[in-house]
């Protein structure tokens, strides 16, 4: 049954809570980044944001319960360059993933950082990529599914060394880091947002970062480009989604709200603390948002496809 929202009911938007599904667990780097962003947009819209971590296989059963709630407003997505991927990675998904959101605006762009337990032998990238080579399924690898970031980075990295290590999934970054605190699993790429105070206090080993160039933070943490995997760069765009059909009026308050969240020195202090920024506004639009989904998950199809990675 098609769900209509009146014109009232689009202008007095919003007069009820907004629920933003979160698709991977609490306490990980997708959760850190919706709570501060909603801390931020509840401001101008005037009503609470719920934060609802919905997980499983990747984050498509996070998307999955987005993409079929009604399109009110009042359900949201926040998710990451992981949606984009998970469009190749699945043979099989719930929805069509161009065409089933609207995408309301960019929020930010983190860098990853290859991290190990804080025990484990290699010191150095180039270190870690010969006992990979070396050690191969001896080596395991966290991942919070296919579809997440973290395994994206683990699948280039495996691409890049020709080798395939042991990996086990996890429903996010928040358990992979209590297990990688615990010495349960030997590494994993984690975003800075949940790695700048592990890395800090030294309870985990870092590598390299993903990213073209180095963060401020840690200055001497090379880029995995410089330290041993040439070519190498994810930046883990996020972005918030509304389901298809959402009527414009309520779409544009609430890309003015990811607008204004973006401008909020508040938001920015909080990201900046766990080394992350806001985009600029500009690009905190549908516009640029849509354009962002699309040419990533064209971009990455191929790569996906020669690395053969499926899930049904
Ligand atoms: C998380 O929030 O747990 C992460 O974004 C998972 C991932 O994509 O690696």
């Amino acid at each position: 049954l098609a769900f209509a929202v009146s014109p009232a009911m689009a202008q007095n938007y919003p007069d009820r809570p907004i629920t933003v599904v979160v698709p991977f667990a609490a306490g990980g780097p997708t959760d850190t980044i919706a709570r501060i962003t909603a801390a931020s947009m509840q401001k101008s819209l005037g009503q609470q944001i719920i934060i609802e971590n919905a997980v499983g296989a990747g984050g498509t059963i996070g998307s999955a319960r987005v993409a079929r709630a009604a399109p009110d407003g009042y359900t949201l997505l926040i998710h990451h360059v992981g949606l984009s991927t998970a469009a190749t990675l699945y043979r099989k998904l719930p929805y069509d993933t161009k065409t089933a959101f609207v995408p309301l605006g960019l929020v930010t762009e983190s860098p990853q950082t290859i991290i190990a337990r804080p025990d484990f032998g290699p010191n150095t990238l180039k270190e870690l990529i010969e006992y990979i080579k070396a050690n191969k399924e001896k080596v395991s690898y966290a991942h919070a599914g296919l579809g997440a970031a973290s395994q994206l980075c683990g699948m280039l990295i495996q691409t890049a060394l020709q080798t395939q290590v042991t990996t086990v999934p996890y429903k996010g970054n928040g358990p992979i880091m209590n297990d990688l605190l615990g010495k349960q699993v030997d590494m994993t790429c984690d975003q800075a947002t949940n790695t700048t105070g592990p890395i800090t206090s030294k309870q985990v080993k870092a590598y390299a970062v993903t990213t073209k160039t180095r963060m401020s933070t840690f200055p001497d943490l090379p880029t995995a480009d410089e330290a041993g995997l040439p070519g190498f760069e994810i930046s883990v765009w996020h972005g918030v989604y509304a389901p298809k059909g959402t009527p414009p009026e309520i779409v544009k308050k609430l890309s003015d709200a990811i607008v204004a969240a973006m401008k909020d020195p508040e938001l920015a202090k909080r990201f900046r603390d766990i080394t992350t920024e806001p985009v600029a506004p500009e690009r905190a639009t549908p516009q640029v948002h849509e354009k962002m989904l699309i040419s990533e998950i064209d971009r990455w199809a191929p790569i996906i496809k020669a690395a053969g990675q499926y899930a049904d």
